[in-house]
């Protein structure tokens, strides 16, 4: 792996971003950047964050204290792992195997897109030849069940610990920065880890014609193929892109072991809520049955705090990793991660809590209630 180095002056998360958009192609940048339509939940993802006030506490005696978290019986030094993103190749021509280096690195989990540019073996790999962090596989169900069943077998095969199984994302949405960008999306088959996949049921649209009611979402995923995923995998399965408190509760019934709160970094549905607006509601009728993880718009420790405190046991960043990718490669992801932890570890000291089981609602401000005032 060719070296990088961290620009002078990158002390934040977000310092990474305009000199990311310095070093991506236009259309690179529209899809890395982008979302759906006006792109409105992209803004409400960090406007929810910066509207929820924190809590300071003073003179807490700390004897020890840490980050750790232990999920599906797995360690992670810290809750902050890197969400599935599709095109790594993008930012630079190492894409996940880079990636990868820079999680291990920063001793994040990652979470590895069926959409990578490098075939899940591969990135499996280039872990074992780093600091080995720890990997999970995102699923995308294929319309050719017996594909995706052979793909599970692979990523187990492959030693990825829980597989994570996006359905927010039924259909390709129209990302309109995209569109105007001239981005072109792969063509399906042509993902590393699909390659051999039929894709004679995806249709173009004619002009005046529907393209979702013309049996496409026949073959789309529906709750019976969670219940045929847990029947042939012992991984766990944690699904993402849940906002719906009563989707939540299916997904348990269906016996999944985790649900990731998320709107896919307001990709899919423009102006449904930031996904921390959608947390508390989701982890409240899950009620601590299976782990509750979140994303979107996560860009301080601070963040990761209050995500937390809200119900999460874990969080994951997408474009914040990316941009430290495009701009110095491993080094850069790893950068990124640390900056989090760190800024984590010192709000986690400033609010009064040594462990994550310590973070709670108490760390989120909240008025006076009338009537107690001095
Ligand atoms: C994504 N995301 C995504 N999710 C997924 O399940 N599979 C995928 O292949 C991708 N691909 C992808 C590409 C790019 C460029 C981005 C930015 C995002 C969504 C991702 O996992 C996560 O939900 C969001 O990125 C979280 O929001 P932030 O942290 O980017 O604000």
């Amino acid at each position: 792996m060719r070296s990088f180095e961290i620009p002078p002056g990158v002390v934040a998360p977000d310092d990474y971003e305009p000199l990311a958009r310095e070093r991506l192609s236009p259309q690179a940048w529209a899809y890395y950047a982008g979302g759906v339509a006006d792109e409105t939940t992209i803004g409400w993802n960090r406007e929810a964050f910066a509207r929820l006030k924190l809590a300071s506490r003073v003179l807490t005696a700390f004897e020890s204290g840490g980050t750790g978290v232990t999920l599906f019986g797995q360690h992670f030094e810290h809750p902050i792992l890197l969400a599935p993103a599709a095109h790594h190749a993008l930012a630079v021509p190492e894409g996940e195997l880079a990636t990868v280096v820079g999680a291990g690195g920063a001793k994040a989990g990652m979470v590895v897109s069926t959409e990578s540019d490098f075939t899940l073996e591969e990135i499996a790999q280039a872990a074992r030849q780093s600091s080995r962090p720890s990997l999970w596989f995102q699923l995308y169900i294929q319309h050719d069940r017996g594909f995706t069943a052979e793909l599970v077998k692979r990523a187990e095969a492959a030693g990825y610990g829980a597989l994570v199984v996006t359905v927010d994302a039924p259909i390709h949405s129209l990302r309109n920065r995209e569109q105007r960008a001239g981005y072109k999306p792969t063509k399906l088959s042509q993902h590393p880890n699909l390659r051999g996949l039929h894709t004679s049921h995806v249709a173009e649209a004619a002009l005046g014609e529907s393209l979702m009611f013309r049996g496409f979402l026949d073959v789309a995923t529906r709750w019976a193929d969670i219940a045929w995923l847990r029947s042939l995998t012992s991984l766990p399965i944690l699904l993402k892109g849940i906002l719906n408190p009563e989707d939540a509760e299916t997904a348990i019934r269906h016996g999944v072991d985790g649900i990731i709160v998320s709107n896919h970094g307001g990709r899919v549905l423009d102006t449904v809520p930031a996904s921390i607006e959608a947390l508390p509601a989701v982890a409240r009728r899950i009620a601590g049955r299976v782990p509750v993880l979140m994303d979107g718009g996560i860009r301080r420790g601070t963040d990761v705090l209050k995500a937390l405190a809200l119900g999460a046991s874990a969080v994951l960043v997408g474009r914040p990793y990316l941009y430290g990718l495009a701009v110095a490669g491993p080094a850069g992801v790893a950068h990124v991660l640390h900056l989090l932890r760190c800024e984590l570890e010192i709000a986690m000291v400033l609010t009064g809590c040594a462990t994550l089981d310590e973070i709670g609602p108490q760390v989120i401000w909240q008025p006076e209630a009338p009537g107690e005032t001095q």
